[in-house]
């Protein structure tokens, strides 16, 4: 059997057009904080940013090139000083999230394939945690 993958859950998901409304209101809802930070934009850019927000996280640890520039370039916008602050506790807000949307869109949804996004969202998640920990 091959392990499950989560490129292509992503692609399920995307071709679904509920998917990032109910990442977006998910991630509104679990906290209280990222009104504040999302209302500047419309819901369709938020959605958009969302999208982009998932992409980064999966190149960059897939090792993409461009993953990992696009990933550089967020932590300093969502950095301490930056022009859009992100606080570290929500960057575990994001990924369950996200991992709730996936469970409700994706038909093919797996406690392994939850195993697989956890693995694949963590070290973008760490990463924007410790940098502006440490800025
Ligand atoms: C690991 C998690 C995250 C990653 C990889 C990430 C990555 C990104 C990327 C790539 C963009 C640029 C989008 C574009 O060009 O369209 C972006 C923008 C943005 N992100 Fe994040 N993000 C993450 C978490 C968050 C969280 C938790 C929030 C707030 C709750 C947030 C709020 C925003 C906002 C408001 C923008 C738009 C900034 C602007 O005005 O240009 N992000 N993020």
């Amino acid at each position: 059997m091959t392990p499950p993958n989560v490129e292509s859950s992503y692609r399920r998901c995307c071709a679904d057009a509920s998917f990032l409304a109910r990442f977006r209101l998910a991630l509104r809802a679990a906290d209280g904080q990222v009104s504040g930070i999302f209302d500047p934009l419309s819901a369709r850019q938020q959605e958009v940013m969302l999208d982009a927000s998932i992409r980064a996280a999966l190149d960059f640890s897939s090792g993409d090139p461009q993953g990992a520039s696009r990933v550089s370039e967020m932590i300093h916008v969502h950095g301490r000083q930056g022009r859009v602050p992100v606080p570290p506790a929500l960057y575990p807000v994001w990924l369950e999230s996200l991992i709730q949307a996936v469970r409700e869109t994706d038909p093919h949804w797996s406690d392994a394939l939850e195993r697989r996004w956890r693995a694949q969202l963590m070290p973008a998640v760490d990463m924007f945690v410790e940098l502006y920990l440490s800025a």
